[in-house]
């Protein structure tokens, strides 16, 4: 199996114009990393980095592929409610292994695997929508959320579980739920012990955004056919990679240490994500939240209270070109870029010589998509070098099960090493505690004070 590589000769001097020069990689960068891997070595010590731990929970997979094949082909449709770090794992795993058009496809050319739709937004046109498209009786609804308590998710399960109790009656509506929660608290585990719903726990130590390869995002994936073993196998792979305690053969080492200088030391805090890959999109938008909430932090580790913390955006190439590149390209030099480029395109679609006396076309004609769309990337990136923006590509030989889990991997490394190098805790996120508790009780939860909430000043609405 090959193994995922990256590339970031563009963020290097004198290649870039006012790159980092290799003598401060040597130096500066090299002992933040060593004492940022001490740090992460410590915490991992400490028994919070529970999603390191993840590729090899042998006894956790084993739960998950005997419930997934249990259900066999019980359901057409997986509906997967949560939010955050309790959704966009599915997501990713779904779109980058079965496409962005899974959903659409055919029973048959879906080899008779289940829909898997997420419901994250407690949006009430989205979720009418689906539940109109989808049967109670052929559908099951797997309800993440590791507290038990988050109200978007919460909300859309009691709707669910009436509407379950009302078509299916009450016995047969709990064999189309699954919990997957914390192994002891909050209300879901509460009601499923209660009601003898299956759950699965989410480990005390992987937090929401490092929980994709627990059984939150383990067990939809199961159930829609993914194979998880060469994921967790992808992932472990990448694992030991990111233990080198040498700088120079530790890709999140050195993700973490680019990214992290270049919005200390060269005024670039936005980390633009850009796959050139339709699947990898929900990967990016995965990896914003994970790069966001877990180093968006007010107060330091030292106590100290200083607003921390780079910017990430998810893009897309090539579709982003005709849309943030002229920004990237001339706009404040304070972005730097991070591809992701696939050697594998996953099919050949050959771009035909149909007009070869016009010259606006016929240099495509004998070529095909693949080569287009990784022309655009190279081209790209080449243009952002020559300008002296840097950016880097995290390369995949293919889009495959053991390829995203070493992806996956590498950016959960380089974030808790990140977290390091910014003195930040990765692993909290008080910064949302307080959106929640007003919330809360505005929506009057019991033993919450309802808010004061500012009056709108009808001198400022137009
Ligand atoms: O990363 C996180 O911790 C958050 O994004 C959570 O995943 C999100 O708030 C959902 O929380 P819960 O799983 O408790 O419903």
């Amino acid at each position: 199996m090959e193994s995922i590589r990256l590339d970031y000769g563009n963020f290097m001097a004198p290649r870039l114009r006012g790159g980092l020069e290799p003598s401060t990689l040597s130096t500066s960068l090299t002992s933040a990393f060593e004492a940022a891997l001490s740090t992460v070595s410590t915490w991992r010590e400490e028994g919070i980095l529970g999603f390191l731990d993840l590729p090899y929970a042998s006894d956790s997979v084993a739960e998950v592929t005997k419930l997934a094949d249990g259900f066999g082909q019980s359901f057409d449709d997986v509906v997967v409610l949560g939010i955050g770090g309790s959704g966009l794992g599915a997501m990713c795993l779904r779109d980058a292994l079965l496409g962005p058009s899974w959903n659409q496809r055919s029973v048959e050319q879906r080899d008779q695997l289940p829909r898997l739709h997420v419901l994250d937004n407690p949006d009430p046109h989205t979720f009418r929508r689906l539940m109109e498209q989808v049967e109670p009786a052929r559908t099951l609804f797997n309800v993440v959320s590791k507290s038990g308590g988050t109200a978007e998710t919460m909300a859309q399960y009691l709707i669910v579980r009436e509407r379950l109790d009302e078509v299916l009656g009450p016995d047969h509506a709990r064999s189309h739920l699954l919990f997957t929660t914390d192994a002891t608290s909050g209300a879901l585990r509460q009601i499923g012990d209660a009601e003898g719903v299956p759950m699965l726990s989410v480990p005390d130590n992987v937090g929401g955004r490092f929980s994709v390869l627990s059984p939150v995002g383990l067990l939809p994936a199961a159930l829609c056919g993914i194979d998880v073993d060469a994921l967790l196998s992808g992932a472990a792979e990448m694992e030991s990679r990111c233990r080198s305690e040498a700088l120079s053969s530790n890709p999140a080492g050195v993700l973490a240490c680019l990214l992290h200088h270049a919005d200390t030391e060269q005024g670039c805090p936005i980390h633009v994500m850009m796959p050139y890959s339709d699947r990898l999109r929900s990967t990016a938008l995965w990896f914003q939240q994970l790069w966001a909430e877990s180093l968006g932090k007010k107060t330091k580790l030292s106590g100290e209270e200083r607003p921390t913390g780079p910017t990430p955006l998810a893009a897309l190439g090539a579709t982003d070109q005709h849309s943030l590149l002229q920004l990237l390209m001339e706009g404040p030099a304070d972005k730097v870029v991070l591809f992701i480029a696939v050697d594998d395109p996953g099919a050949s679609v050959p771009i035909p010589d149909r007009h070869p006396e016009i010259d606006a076309l016929s240099y495509l004609g004998g070529h095909s998509l693949g080569e287009l769309l990784a022309t655009e990337h190279a081209a790209t990136a080449e243009a952002l070098r020559r300008v002296g923006r840097a950016n880097a590509t995290i390369r995949l030989p293919s889009i495959d099960a053991h390829a995203l889990g070493q992806l996956i991997m590498l950016l959960e490394v380089a974030t808790v090493l990140a977290g390091a190098l910014y003195g930040v805790d990765p692993m909290n996120q008080p910064g949302v505690e307080l959106g929640k508790q007003l919330t809360y009780g505005l929506m009057g939860r019991s033993g919450v004070p309802a808010p004061e909430i500012v009056d709108v000043d009808p001198r400022w609405v137009l």
